[in-house]
């Protein structure tokens, strides 16, 4: 794993970090950053064998971990299992707010429930889970990772309820910045371009990338999980510590060409012309 070349083994060692959604994906990649790194490890998501699944791949890297299902719409159970997370591990000094949903569908086809959903589990999961962690990251002078999108400064076709939900993160990123600035919390969030092999890519429409519609991507290719787990790390150490309220895209400069590829790439996936 790369970020143990350039970080020291236990540069997070006594640093609790929670990850919502961490059971695979994206989220799991983050979390194994940090506890390649010394870092107590938390994970939440719906369901526990995956949570049990993704443990062991944790603690292989030798982190003390806590893995407990919590799905992030329900704010009461989230509390519990961040406080047991914490009395297993110590406080929490890194938040990583990264449980999501998504589906692409036509605005026109998507019932208002629909529309909830993705902004309960991913605009107020996010939320729940801030709010939760609130006298912890107060304790600890902590940081909070978001997980947005390019949904959320860049229209894309079919993802009007994740453009609402990311779009809402990252001003409620910038809002606890500026509110929690005083007890030394920062937030940032991070935007993934296209990642490989992750369920997003799976419900995007990804594949190889040379066959693929996303082929124009001005670094080339598509990025890996590590990178984005990378990102968060840089976020929650001193190197970051003058950093908050920003947002982060790494995405291989896919964002410069607005949501063409991806518009291009749902397209194909739907049998569209
Ligand atoms: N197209 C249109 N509407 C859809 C849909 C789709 N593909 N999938 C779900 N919906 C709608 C449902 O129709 C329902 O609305 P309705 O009651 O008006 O019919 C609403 O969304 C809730 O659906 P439900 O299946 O009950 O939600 P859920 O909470 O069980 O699951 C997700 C929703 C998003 C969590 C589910 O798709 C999922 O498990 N996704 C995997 C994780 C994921 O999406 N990761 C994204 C990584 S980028």
């Amino acid at each position: 794993m790369l970020v143990t070349r350039f970080f020291p083994a236990d540069a997070f060692k006594g640093t609790t970090v929670f990850v919502t959604g961490g059971g695979s994906g994206i989220n799991l990649g983050i979390a194994k950053n940090f506890a390649a790194l010394g870092a107590n490890v938390a994970i939440c998501g719906r369901k526990q064998d995956k949570l049990d699944r993704a443990a062991e791949e944790l603690r292989a890297l030798g982190a003390k971990v806590h893995a407990e299902a919590a799905d992030v719409r329900d704010a009461a159970r989230l509390e519990t299992v961040i406080g047991n997370a914490a009395a297993a591990l110590g406080p929490i000094g890194v938040l990583v707010c990264g449980a999501a949903g998504n589906f692409p569908v036509p605005a026109e086809e998507l019932s208002p429930n629909g529309f909830k959903t993705v902004v309960d589990i991913d605009l107020i999961g996010s939320f729940n889970a801030t709010r939760a962690a609130f006298e912890q990251l107060k304790a600890t002078k902590g940081s909070v990772i978001f997980i947005s999108a390019g949904m959320a400064y860049v229209p894309f076709p079919y993802q009007v309820h994740v453009g609402a939900a990311k779009a809402g993160i990252d001003m409620m990123m910038k809002n606890l910045a500026l509110e929690w600035g005083k007890y030394g919390i920062r937030a940032n969030s991070i935007v993934p371009g296209p990642i490989e092999g992750t369920e997003g890519m799976k419900r995007l429409g990804g594949g190889d990338y040379e066959s693929s519609r996303y082929r124009s991507i001005p670094l080339g290719r598509f990025g890996a999980v590590d990178e984005i787990g990378q990102a968060a790390v840089f976020l929650a150490s001193p190197l970051a510590a003058y950093i908050t309220g920003t947002v982060l895209v790494v995405d291989g400069g896919s964002n410069l060409a607005g949501s063409t590829l991806f518009g291009q790439a749902i397209e194909a996936m739907r049998g569209a012309p």
